[in-house]
């Protein structure tokens, strides 16, 4: 079977097939560094950090690409860092993040995941996350389901904050006014008694388990795009809402958001929250 679990059909099969191919030999790259020992460098805060597996993964993704698709675009998590413009145009757009994850993979944690998001005239066309310790891929393609491993993926109804399990991530910034708001938000969702908020280290992944209906609802203030892209696709074929953190439509370069299997848990978190000022991707 297909690893979207579906009948092929669309415009965009090709690219679907190559981003799989390409995320799961990411992944066997990922999986056996894990282990050996990495160089790590900083990037934006002592807590950004980049080892010189994610450079050649996110080369050997984008090399692979370009050959199959030479005029395709790309936004790519180092290729960034290194200077280039991040630019979401009408083209058909590949926005990657070679791991996800880096500080957990730093570390040999074990929730690290390639993602490979691609966007046509602006819009998410489908996402592909390999999860690389549990071999878990996470597929969806716009209209077609999401899928893990063959298996359909659908949200949770919770509506009820009182009873949602939450999932987060801390971000880059780690000055005591951001430190203040981010633990002032936490404090928000405990105090409405939510049953827990939880900090696993991959957006990517976050998201994927709030698609598999593990969890109820997951926000960020301070990821990026690449951490976005791939997986908004499959939380929302999941049956999903991923938003803005102020309700309106998600903005894939303000680096924020709030998702949530139900529109009502969207929009009870959502009011919760503080808002933590990022600069825009692009
Ligand atoms: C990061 C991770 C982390 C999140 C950061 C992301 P990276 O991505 O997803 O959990 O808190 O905002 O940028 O750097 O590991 O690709």
């Amino acid at each position: 079977m297909k690893a979207g679990g579906q009948q092929a059909g669309s415009p965009w099969d090709e690219c679907f097939e190559a981003a799989v191919q390409l995320a799961r030999r990411a992944g066997q790259i990922i999986s056996k560094a894990l282990t050996e020992e990495k160089r790590v460098s900083t990037k934006t805060s002592a807590a950004d950090l980049v080892t010189e597996t994610d450079r050649l993964v996110e080369d050997l993704i984008v090399s692979e690409l370009r050959k199959q698709f030479p005029s395709h675009r790309f936004i790519a998590e180092e290729a960034t860092a290194a200077g280039a413009k991040c630019e979401l145009t009408t083209s058909p757009t590949w926005i990657i993040d070679p791991i996800d994850g880096t500080c957990n993979f730093v570390h040999r944690f074990p929730d690290v995941a390639v993602s490979i998001g691609f966007a046509v005239h602006r819009e998410l066309e489908f996402g592909v996350v390999h999860h690389c310790v549990e071999e878990r891929l996470y597929s969806a393609r716009r209209g077609h389901g999401a899928f893990c491993n063959g298996q359909q993926l659908w949200v949770s109804g919770e509506t009820d904050l009182s009873r949602a399990l939450i999932l987060t991530e801390i971000g880059s910034k780690r000055d005591p006014a951001t430190l203040k708001l981010l633990l002032g938000n936490m404090e928000q969702l405990l105090l409405a008694k939510a049953h827990g908020v939880r900090v696993i280290g991959s957006s990517t992944l976050a998201l994927c388990h709030l698609a598999a209906g593990a969890v109820d609802a997951y926000y960020q203030f301070g990821l990026h795009c690449w951490d976005l892209a791939a997986a908004t696709v499959i939380v929302r074929e999941a049956g999903g809402i991923v938003m803005d953190t102020t309700g309106g439509p998600l903005d894939l370069m303000s680096r924020r958001v709030v998702a949530a299997g139900t529109q009502k848990m969207a929009t009870l978190v959502a009011q919760a929250l503080q808002p933590i000022s990022y600069e825009r991707d692009d």
